[in-house]
């Protein structure tokens, strides 16, 4: 499934059986476009957002359906996951939507672009993490903000077990299982999340998630 550490390959299928899984947990894609409008200032009327790492557009629906004026530009280095993206904000009736076909460590945006920066679940698999949140920090415009939503590298080893056993009881499909059970192996702590961030000039304004959970959350501002 993937060719070196970090260089993880999505084949058309994999996207797909990916897309169809995460489809049944909209309620987290949800609650993270509510979570990034509050940190989007009010007076900005017409919001540019970048969903980095997009996969398959679930998240940027949400955002779309509560902020229907931003403008929003999903990055991703999937032909696939980038291709379901655009039909499906297609389908949802977001007009305002473009992609590109990149990476975090060299994303081809101008500086200040941004008001507001997404990237859920994929700093996994970023080779260069400290050269992704450099160019996070470049791209965003002064008083940006990144919400960053990431796997917890501390998630108990015996609760990951569970969680594989589960999605196999449920017979979720063999190549999302191991695309899963994969990321966890590369993930990082918030801590190293924090490192990550402070080192490259950002201020953090907000963290969730301790050892136990499965995921954390870090909300940082370009001040
Ligand atoms: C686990 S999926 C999450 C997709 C989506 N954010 C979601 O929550 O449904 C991780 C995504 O990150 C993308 N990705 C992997 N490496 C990346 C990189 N270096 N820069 C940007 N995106 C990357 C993958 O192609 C994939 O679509």
């Amino acid at each position: 499934m993937y060719n070196k550490k970090q260089d993880f390959v999505i084949d058309k299928t994999l996207a797909e059986q990916f897309t169809r899984y995460m489809e049944k947990y909209s309620k987290l894609y949800c609650s993270l476009a509510i979570e990034a409008r509050e940190h989007i200032s009010k007076s900005v009327k017409k919001p540019v957002i970048v969903d980095l790492g997009i996969g398959s557009g679930l998240l940027s629906i949400e955002l779309n359906k509560i902020l229907p004026d931003a403008k929003i530009l999903g990055i991703d280095p999937s032909i696939y996951m980038l291709s379901i993206a655009k039909n499906k904000l297609i389908d949802a009736g977001c007009k305002n939507s473009n992609f590109v076909m990149a990476r975090v460590e060299n994303i081809p945006l101008k500086n200040h672009y941004a008001d507001i920066i997404i990237s859920r679940l994929s700093l996994s698999t970023w080779k260069k993490p400290k050269q992704g949140f450099s160019e996070i920090f470049r791209v965003l415009k002064p008083g940006g903000r990144l919400v960053l939503e990431a796997l917890n590298k501390e998630f108990p080893k015996r609760k990951l077990l569970l969680t594989k056993f589960h999605m196999m009881v449920n017979k979720v499909e063999k190549k999302v299982i191991k695309y899963h059970i994969d990321y966890y192996k590369h993930a990082f702590s918030i801590k190293q999340g924090e490192q990550f961030l402070t080192e490259v000039g950002f201020t953090i304004i907000k963290k969730e998630g301790d050892r136990k959970d499965w995921k954390f959350l870090i909300v940082a501002a370009k001040t």
